[in-house]
């Protein structure tokens, strides 16, 4: 019931009671044994807010701009997949939950609605702010992956999130144990054929969408996919999943116009660190040539503060999103961002910060350690 959510693992909690046991399972796993899941939720509480006093805090301006656009606040949604196993408005309620809350949404390639329809949905609804950007999975097929490229160019998409950790899918047990596949009502509405669809019938005793990838997604992605992705849209490329310096190097190298810092979730490789525990390393090899984001078991408005001190532009949600979907669609889903962005104007109060511009390596400490960073 809408009043009694206080924090986002209240939305979770209903969702978990809404949700088909195989959808839920879907969207809370991750890979193995989970441990990065939890680590990633762990690892804010290994820093320590420094909170500054006596710096009139009677305004807090969260506004920033990312890739060019202005947004209401630094906390973004990330991409996910098959949102009308949530809600059946999937992405275009997500779409204008985020324009109504004036941040931007990135839409998964196996999203359940069309690049047209999100974009379309995001225009019509009210509210000045929201941006669009595609999260892009390089198929196979070249030209079905720049036919997806095109489409969002051509209505107004501003970025491409290339995702470069999945050449495989990471082996979520519950999936397999659950034969994981589509609803039959639904399909990933971007393609036209049902084995792009994900709407087959049997994919044998697997996950389905981990049968799908290894048929469909390209496992020979290479560094030079980058220069070919960029030669092919005028849009910024943005590569999600690096978790290193030395790839975020290689990547501006490349000429990325940004780096996702991410583990997916916690649903590929499982054993890698907390995107937390990565991103001060990968802050400190691009050294400004481009912007650094980050996303992975951010949950409160203090864990954005934190990645925004480690060197974050903005930060981008999963889960938390498709469980305020679940919650009640559109509705819930503003509520879930309005309720992030309420603890980060507080958060940011209550360290002294009046403007994201402030917030520096100065207001964390690593616990454990005497001085600051
Ligand atoms: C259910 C689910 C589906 C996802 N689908 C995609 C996807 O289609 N493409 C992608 O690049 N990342 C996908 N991700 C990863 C997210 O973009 C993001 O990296 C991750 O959810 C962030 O962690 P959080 O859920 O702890 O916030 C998915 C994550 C979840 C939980």
């Amino acid at each position: 019931m809408s009043g009694q959510r206080v924090c986002v693992s209240d939305f979770e909690e209903e969702a978990r009671k809404i949700l088909p046991k195989a959808v839920y399972d879907y969207y809370r796993s991750g890979a193995d044994g989970q441990n990065t899941l939890a680590d990633n939720v762990a690892a804010f509480n290994r820093w320590y807010l420094i909170p500054r006093v006596l710096r009139d805090v009677s305004t807090v301006d969260l506004t920033v701009s990312v890739l060019g656009q202005k947004l209401s606040m630094p906390l973004c949604v990330g991409a996910t997949a098959m949102q009308r196993m949530a809600h059946p408005a999937g992405e275009t309620a997500t779409a204008r939950a985020c324009k109504a809350a004036g941040t931007g949404m990135m839409l998964s390639s196996w999203a359940t609605s069309t690049i047209e329809e999100v974009m379309s949905a995001m225009t019509v609804s009210p509210g000045s702010g929201g941006v669009l950007w595609l999260q892009l999975y390089i198929y196979k097929d070249r030209q079905l992956t720049l036919s997806l490229v095109h489409r969002a160019e051509k209505v107004g998409y501003k970025a491409i999130f290339v995702t470069v950790d999945t050449p495989y899918l990471g082996k979520r047990l519950d999936d397999v144990r659950n034969r994981f596949k589509m609803p039959p009502h639904l399909s990933m509405s971007n393609f036209s054929t049902a084995s792009l669809a994900f709407s087959e019938d049997n994919y044998g005793s697997d996950s389905g969408l981990a049968v799908y990838v290894t048929n469909a997604i390209e496992p020979a992605l290479s560094w030079d996919d980058i220069t070919w992705l960029k030669k092919h849209t005028r849009l910024p490329v943005i590569v999600k999943g690096v978790l290193n310096g030395e790839d975020a190097v290689q990547a501006v190298n490349y000429g990325v116009s940004g780096i996702l810092v991410s583990n997916h979730g916690a649903r590929q490789l499982d054993g890698v660190p907390a995107t937390l525990d990565v991103l001060e390393e990968v802050v400190k090899a691009v050294q400004g040539r481009c912007d650094v984001f980050v996303d992975g078991g951010v949950r409160r408005g203090t864990d954005v503060l934190k990645a925004l001190a480690l060197g974050a532009k903005a930060i981008f949600i999963g889960r938390p999103v498709l469980w305020g979907l679940a919650c009640q669609g559109e509705e819930g889903v503003i509520e879930l961002l309005e309720l992030l962005k309420d603890e980060l104007r507080l958060a940011m109060a209550l360290s002294g910060c009046c403007s994201v511009s402030e917030v520096s390596s100065s207001l964390v400490r690593r616990v454990g350690f005497n001085s600051r960073m």
